[in-house]
């Protein structure tokens, strides 16, 4: 069974300052960073660090985006569905703090430029009951869902960010929905993670919710919770970690593991990303996974 990530490729810019810039306020900061990112990008290594067998599909530009391909590729990442145009690449400006939180301002350049045609080709290269990861940071996103919902793959959407998904995107088409905790609520006006993944299952019965609570753990929700708790850890950066998160969820669920031990992988995976700085220079392999869970 094959994974197809479609979805942003973006440039890091990283600066770490002593607190995020307020409005009317300038402030140096102390240190920058350029790394490879994007939610798309960051999901698909994941998943492919977790042992699955990931193409992704997106573009990158053919002048600053190379890095971005090089990334993909040696991580055994799939790259024939990755155009490269004459265009901006996609990049995020992204502030960290000393408490390793991060907030970030996202520029969409190349992932904006996603077209039809693009999505038919990329839908010829799958089969009924392969995986289609989505997140929220390329255009036509309703238009991949329904295709992809048409081809029969299995719908699994990161909705983030979260702007616009209610209005636009077919939800009752998605089979599991990962989000966080201000993303379930946003989705559902609901109050508490909990009430909000009930009531999202009330309006979509077709989908498995996936919640992650950050320090607190995650939980799953199909009918019933299962939950794991989170693991206590010094946090250097959290960028990333929601991206490291799901690839090692679906890796783990594509091999057949259990929702439990996709909880487990997942939050060992966060875990170990969440104690470096960067996004995807941070996403874990499998064997240092492996090793947490059984120390
Ligand atoms: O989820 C983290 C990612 O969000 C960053 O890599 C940044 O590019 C933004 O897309």
């Amino acid at each position: 069974m094959k994974i197809c990530c479609f979805g942003s490729l973006n440039i890091d810019y990283v600066y770490h300052v002593r607190h995020f810039v307020r409005a009317g306020e300038t402030i140096a900061s102390t240190d920058r960073s350029i790394i490879c990112g994007g939610k798309g990008l960051n999901q698909s290594i994941a998943l492919a660090r977790s042992g699955a067998d990931v193409y992704h599909a997106g573009n990158v530009s053919a002048t600053d985006g190379m890095m971005l391909l090089n990334a993909l590729q040696s991580n055994g990442v799939h790259v024939e569905q990755v155009c490269q145009q004459n265009a901006v690449n996609g990049h995020a400006i992204i502030q960290v703090d000393e408490k390793g939180e991060n907030s970030i301002l996202l520029y969409g350049g190349t992932n904006q430029n996603i077209t039809r045609k693009q999505i038919d080709e990329v839908m010829c290269a799958f089969d009924e009951g392969d995986y289609i990861v989505l997140q929220n940071e390329v255009n036509l996103l309703p238009e991949i869902v329904r295709a992809a919902h048409e081809k029969k793959l299995k719908v699994i959407l990161n909705p983030s960010p979260v702007d616009g998904i209610r209005e636009n995107v077919p939800l009752e088409m998605v089979d599991y929905l990962f989000v966080n905790a201000d993303e379930a609520c946003t989705l559902s006006d609901g109050k508490t993670p909990e009430e909000s993944c009930i009531a999202l299952k009330q309006r979509f019965p077709q989908m498995t919710l996936v919640c992650t609570l950050g320090a607190k753990g995650a939980v799953v929700y199909d009918g019933t919770f299962t939950r794991a708790d989170g693991r206590r850890t010094h946090v250097v950066d959290t960028t990333g970690a929601g991206d490291t998160f799901l690839g090692y969820y679906v890796g783990l669920m594509a091999e057949g593991k259990s929702k439990e031990d996709c909880l487990r992988g997942a939050i060992a995976a966060a875990t170990l990303c969440v104690g470096k700085l960067g996004a995807s220079v941070s996403i874990p392999f499998r064997v240092q996974v492996e090793e947490l869970l059984n120390a």
